[in-house]
């Protein structure tokens, strides 16, 4: 297969494209992303000159280089979106333009291109908060979005369903709990916690610290989306976990444990406008269907986790300062003069 994934400079988007090319040497992958502050080309920086593995800075929502693109593959695996909520709440405008308007516009593409197959990467936000006792979220969950970011993904999601039974697009979704792993961005909190204990800074935590997620290491959920991708059923939308519901103050005290780190690291501060207070994900039909299961423990997940951003700390300084923005320029202007000049331009 050739196929085109969106927003692979991201954190789940180069750990995706590292699984694929190495579970399926046979795959060809096309990384489409606009490189925002969260696209990070250093992160594929090792799979640069595989010659299944091409980079094109294209924005979702610029409709003739998309449809251009999706007329190339045989299928998209679409995980670009503007993901931080916190940004979501200081100001939702680019949160609409990428998650509604450039869903829109690939599955316009998808269409155009004679229906080439669609897979969306949702979250498990777009079904609110549950409280203490609440059963998990399953596939029947009404939706009920609380913060801009989750209202966007719900959108983009409902839209995705709509071109299923309109245009009968060949769609499958997946809606998965939180991630971790290497190539997080240091704005959430595993990676922003990990980050500011090696450098001596308090953790700040959100309200009481009592909100629980259920974490799930990433390469879970890579294994998950490229099995629904294979062999999902159409029009049908998967729901994905760890296994590993924790409260937000648990978690953090983990990481201290895993890092030697003490209690006084830790810091109340304000809590986040509307924070969903508890998201939980039954994978039950994902597991009978597709025979998918975290292999990953919370435990092995923060070990591997904390390790690799321990050997990274380059990466993290990177990010912060905003250097690594300077990849593209740096990496890839040269190559185009270069093909510029093969082809006589
Ligand atoms: P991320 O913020 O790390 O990466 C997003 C990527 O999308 C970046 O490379 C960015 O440059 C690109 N992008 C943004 N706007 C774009 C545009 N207009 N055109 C092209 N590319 C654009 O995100 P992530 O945490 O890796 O999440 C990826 C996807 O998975 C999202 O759809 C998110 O909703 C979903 N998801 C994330 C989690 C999580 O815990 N991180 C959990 C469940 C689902
Ligand atoms: O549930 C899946 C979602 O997980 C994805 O759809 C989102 O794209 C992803 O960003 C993530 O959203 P969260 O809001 O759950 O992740 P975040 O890392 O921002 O926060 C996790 C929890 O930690 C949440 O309860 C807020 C809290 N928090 C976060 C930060 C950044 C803190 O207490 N302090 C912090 O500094």
């Amino acid at each position: 297969m050739k196929i085109l994934v969106t927003g692979g400079a991201g954190f789940i988007g180069s750990n995706f494209i590292r699984y694929m090319l190495r579970e399926h040497p046979e795959d060809q992958v096309i990384n489409m992303d606009a490189l925002t502050y969260a696209g990070n080309l250093e992160n594929l920086a090792d799979v640069e000159h595989d010659p299944r593995y091409t980079f094109v800075k294209v924005d979702i929502c610029h409709r003739p280089f998309v449809f251009e693109m999706v007329k190339m593959v045989d299928a998209i695996v679409h995980i670009a979106a503007e993901t931080h909520v916190d940004r979501s709440i200081l100001d939702a405008s680019s949160f609409v333009r990428t998650n509604v308007a450039g869903t829109q516009t690939l599955l316009d593409a998808a269409v155009a291109a004679g229906g080439k197959r669609f897979h969306h990467v949702s979250t498990d936000e777009v079904f609110g908060a549950l409280g203490p006792y609440d059963p998990p979220f399953n596939e029947q969950t009404p939706y009920a979005p609380r913060n801009p970011y989750s209202a966007t993904k719900a959108a983009s999601d409902h839209l995705v369903r709509s071109y299923f039974h309109t245009h009968k697009l060949p769609v499958t979704l997946s809606n998965c709990s939180n991630n971790y792993g290497p190539y997080m961005f240091p704005e959430k909190l595993i990676p922003l916690s990990i980050s500011h204990l090696f450098e001596g800074q308090k953790i700040p935590v959100y309200g009481d610290g009592g909100q629980v997620r259920d974490w799930i290491f990433v390469e879970d959920h890579c294994r998950a989306i490229d099995t629904v991708l294979r062999h999902g059923r159409m029009g049908e939308t998967y729901l994905f976990g760890g296994e590993a519901e924790t409260t937000n103050l648990e978690l953090i005290r983990r990481l201290l444990a895993i890092l030697g780190k003490k209690e006084s690291s830790i810091e109340f501060v304000k809590d986040r406008p509307g924070h969903d207070r508890r998201y939980a994900m039954d994978f039950s039909k994902a597991q009978q269907e597709l025979g998918w299961k975290p292999l990953v423990s919370l435990d092995e997940g923060l070990r591997r986790t904390t390790d690799w951003y321990a050997a990274h700390q380059d990466w993290v300084a990177r990010c912060k300062s905003g250097t690594y923005q300077a990849y593209y320029e740096q990496n890839y202007a040269p190559k185009i003069g270069a093909l510029l000049e093969e082809k006589k331009v």
